[in-house]
């Protein structure tokens, strides 16, 4: 049945394939974005569909519109974009999440909210499952993050408990792919710019910290079928890709992929940055029946062409 759906963040790097795959799906699309690190190219292509809708507007502030689910992704994912106003990354975060938890309480409507690995902060525990609690540090840099992660959780449980609001908490952990933003000094689209212009890949460290990376179209399918569970099934959920790597191994890759001429060169660590991250996905595995299809190669070439595109 068509569906009337509110993405917010809908023009950023997760939102506008999210609002692709659901308009695909013959839904109608309400795209809420303040542009803060969102792009017009992400989502320009959809423009053209009447069922498609974009609302330039400020999640900290209230809306009011008539849907009938929820996808709350508007905040600030990287490092460089979040600490550049940690206030207004926190106020995103909190005041977004109030603002849309109350949309779907007098609504009666699911909300499902884009939650992150970064929660666990630099875990004392691998791999991170749902029941562990963190490691974050609330005064550190990246705390406007972290905690307003953390905070927004709350929040998604609380509304759930004293008003029976319909959630759905997804712990997001690293998914990269086309449109993520050349200049948001990711990992995966920093070493792909730096290879594809032969500059040095910079390192932070001695390249030996891990990461999981995820395929962008494995997380959107993971994001539908969990809007889908029963009312029954809250999460919180961790969705990520279990194969881990050290990070010299991704540069190598890199290096490998793009037929690249660059050397390696490193960096200091930046402060509280995690050793080691791989999502448990038994969980996810067991009630949405899903898992990662898309293979490292496959998906770094995508990507690679993606970059490759837009210089
Ligand atoms: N990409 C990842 O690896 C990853 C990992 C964990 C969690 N997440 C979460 O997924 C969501 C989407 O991440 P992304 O990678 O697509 O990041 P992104 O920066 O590309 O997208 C975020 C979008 O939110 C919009 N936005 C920011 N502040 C806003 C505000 N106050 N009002 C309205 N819109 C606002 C931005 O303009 C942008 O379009 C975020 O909530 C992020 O925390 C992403």
């Amino acid at each position: 049945m068509k569906k009337r759906i509110l993405v917010t963040g809908g023009a950023g790097f997760l939102g506008s394939h999210l609002c692709e795959r659901l308009l695909d799906e013959g839904n109608e699309v309400l795209c809420l974005d303040n542009f803060f690190t969102g792009r017009k190219e992400n989502i320009i292509h959809l423009t053209s569909n009447p069922y498609f809708e974009v609302i330039r507007h400020n999640i900290t502030l209230p809306l009011f519109v008539e849907v009938d689910e929820i996808y709350n992704l508007a905040c600030p994912a990287s490092p460089i974009f979040y600490q550049r106003d940690p206030v207004q990354t926190t106020k995103t975060s909190i005041l977004g999440a109030v603002n849309m938890l109350g949309l779907a309480k007098r609504l009666n409507i699911k909300v499902l909210q884009a939650s992150t690995s970064e929660i666990y902060g630099d875990p004392l525990s691998h791999p991170q499952s749902e029941s562990y609690w963190g490691n974050v540090n609330p005064l550190g840099i990246r705390a406007c993050y972290d905690e307003g992660k953390r905070c927004a959780e709350t929040l998604f449980f609380d509304y759930h408990r004293q008003n029976n609001v319909k959630i759905k908490v997804i712990r997001i952990f690293n998914t990269y792919g086309p449109r993520m933003s050349p200049h948001d000094g990711r990992v995966v689209s920093n070493f792909i710019m730096q290879a594809l212009q032969d500059k040095d890949i910079s390192i932070y460290g001695n390249g030996n910290q891990t990461r999981s990376f995820c395929y962008v179209s494995d997380m959107i399918e993971a994001m539908i079928m969990t809007m889908q569970t029963g009312d029954d099934f809250t999460g919180p959920v961790n969705i990520g890709n279990t194969n881990e790597h050290t990070i010299m191994t991704l540069a190598e890759k890199i290096i490998a992929l793009t037929g690249s001429k660059s050397e390696i060169s490193y960096h200091p660590l930046p402060a509280d940055d995690p050793i080691q991250r791989q999502p448990d996905i038994t969980l996810a595995k067991k009630v949405l029946g899903w898992e990662p299809k898309v293979q490292w190669d496959e998906g770094l070439r995508n990507t690679i062409e993606y970059f490759r595109s837009l210089i």
